[in-house]
């Protein structure tokens, strides 16, 4: 039994439907997950719903329902929107969910037995919207707390608490030691930056069940549940005990390996809690720590934050159903690297569908089939390697990148051999030798580089685009899937095979719907 890739997202609050930032964060999982696939690795891939908390339970408040049927209610719509967005996770987590559950007691019954634990008044400000303690130092000059945290109310309360003291010095160390640990490197600076900086407080692992019943449990004080992080983060190992992962449960014939996660992919605004508590929930836990948290920026929308009160919001779903899931998939890739921010407008999503995705990719394809039809009646020559060390350069680079979850470089590199197979075209002008009986044989070799790198794109564009990577191969009539990228290696096209009909795959279009 060997260590599967374990790449898991961020589990989405179920307080509302999702949004291009959710969708964002999945697809890029999404095409990590499939690049290593495509390796020839083995891959788990796991995604879901954060379901407790206060800010869950109020819109259940304010919808009128129990939270449980409020969640259950929601899932639906996640869950489809899983399917939507082409994801290929092997797991979906709900925190609701009784393996869930176990697990996050559990590790609380035995944290707290070793003594991390210790329970204390405090009086201070408290945001529901963030689900946390607001310090003095956070007070904006003019007395108020920025606009992030929402209403911050006082709150006198005794609670729970997880000694954080001892874990401040390892996890700087750890972190200086591990490069790679948070990606890209200025995200892993701030850390750094704030754990030499600040004196760590202790992390309040409960809320007192007189004001929040929507929780798990605290097994050892019934008064209590558990703080939503504290409960959040034990999915990306809840899930691996429930499967009876050797590493999490210290099973001796699990036939599975999953911890630690390879890859955990979250937004910005979430570093401090998967670089800073869970970690040292881990380290308190005697467990391996993640190998890598790559944190991805946020999308604005027309410049402005996205946001459902003010309206300015993209809806993933109402794209990919004007669009198709291949150019939405495409497009947030293509457009925000992973790491900075990005600002998605409709004339720019439009401008890139038409310039790289019809124009670019879209024509290369249709047109060398095309010719092929015409020319050869579908038949495909001898092979022919003109084009071959432009296609092995792009490929190399594409797979260096991904190995590397550089998918914006990664797609940079793909479209090298898109760029230089359309100029080939431009510049070989099939259409004309086709006229010149004498350049029959010419005309072969040419036919046979354009349809090969049309096969060799299908094969490195599967993790991205894999509709459309299937689209291609049933053009050329070949048996797929193309999700390996073995199938790169140039010459892969048999001659003699006849390819299908030809047929647009990223029609034209005028403008954005309204
Ligand atoms: N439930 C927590 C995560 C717990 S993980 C153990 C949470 N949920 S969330 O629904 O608010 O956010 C889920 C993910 O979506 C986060 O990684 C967040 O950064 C990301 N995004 C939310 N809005 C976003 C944008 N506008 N742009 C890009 N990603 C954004 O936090």
């Amino acid at each position: 039994m060997s260590k599967r890739f374990y790449i898991t997202t961020a589990i989405d609050y179920v307080n509302g439907q999702p949004h291009l930032g959710h969708a964002y964060e999945k697809v890029i999982a999404d095409v990590i997950a499939r690049s290593r696939r495509a390796l020839g690795e083995e891959v788990f891939f796991l995604t879901g719903l954060d379901e407790h908390g206060q800010k869950v339970q109020q819109a259940a408040q304010a919808d009128g329902k129990s939270a449980q049927a409020y969640c259950d209610e929601l899932a639906v719509s996640w869950q489809s929107f899983v399917t939507k967005l082409g994801l290929t996770n092997d797991d979906f987590i709900r925190t609701t969910q009784p393996r869930h559950k176990e697990v996050v007691q559990a590790i609380l019954t035995k944290l707290h037995a070793e003594g991390h634990f210790y329970q204390a008044p405090r009086d201070g400000f408290y945001s529901t919207k963030e689900e946390t303690f607001v310090t003095e130092k956070e007070r904006l000059p003019d007395g108020t707390f920025p606009a992030s945290y929402g209403e911050v109310v006082q709150l006198s309360e005794t609670n729970w608490y997880f000694k954080l003291g001892a874990h401040q010095q390892w996890l700087i160390d750890h972190i200086e030691a591990n490069p790679a640990f948070i990606q890209p490197d200025y995200r892993r600076n701030e850390v750094l930056g704030f754990l030499k900086h600040n004196t760590l407080e202790d992390l309040c692992i409960s809320r007192p069940a007189a004001r929040l019943t929507w929780g798990i449990p605290i097994p050892f004080d019934p008064a209590y549940v558990t703080y939503v992080w504290f409960d959040a983060l034990v999915n990306y190992i809840s899930v691996p005990a429930a499967l009876g992962d050797s590493t999490v449960c210290g099973a001796t014939n699990a036939q599975l390996s999953l911890w630690p996660a390879d890859l955990h992919v979250i937004g910005k605004d979430i570093i401090k809690f998967h670089a800073v508590y869970w970690p040292i929930m881990l380290k308190a836990m005697n467990l391996p720590l993640p190998r890598q948290l790559l944190v991805h920026g946020w999308w604005q929308k027309d410049g402005e934050k996205i946001s459902k009160s003010t309206g300015n919001i993209v809806d993933p779903v109402a794209i990919i159903d004007d669009w198709g899931l291949d150019a939405f998939r495409f497009y947030v890739v293509r457009e925000l690297d992973i790491g900075p921010d990005g600002n998605w407008t409709d004339a720019g999503f439009a401008a890139r569908y038409q310039a790289e995705l019809a124009n670019g990719l879209g024509n290369l394809v249709n047109r060398s089939l095309s010719m092929l039809k015409r020319y050869r009646n579908g038949v495909v020559p001898a092979r022919h390697d003109e084009l071959a060390p432009v296609a092995a350069q792009a490929a190399a680079d594409t797979v260096a990148h991904l190995r590397a979850s550089e998918l914006q470089k990664a797609l940079h590199s793909l479209w090298t051999l898109v760029t230089r197979a359309n100029q080939y075209v431009d510049q070989t002008a099939p259409f004309k030798l086709a006229k010149d009986p004498a350049q029959a044989a010419r005309l072969d070799e040419v036919l046979y580089n354009l349809v090969e790198s049309c096969r060799v794109l299908a094969v490195l564009l599967n993790p991205f685009i894999p509709g459309t990577s299937a689209k291609i191969y049933a053009q050329l009539n070949l048996p797929g899937p193309a999700d390996q990228f073995a199938l790169a290696a140039w010459g892969g096209l048999p001659p003699g095979q006849t390819i299908g009909e030809p047929a647009a795959l990223f029609p034209r279009r005028d403008a954005p719907k309204a």
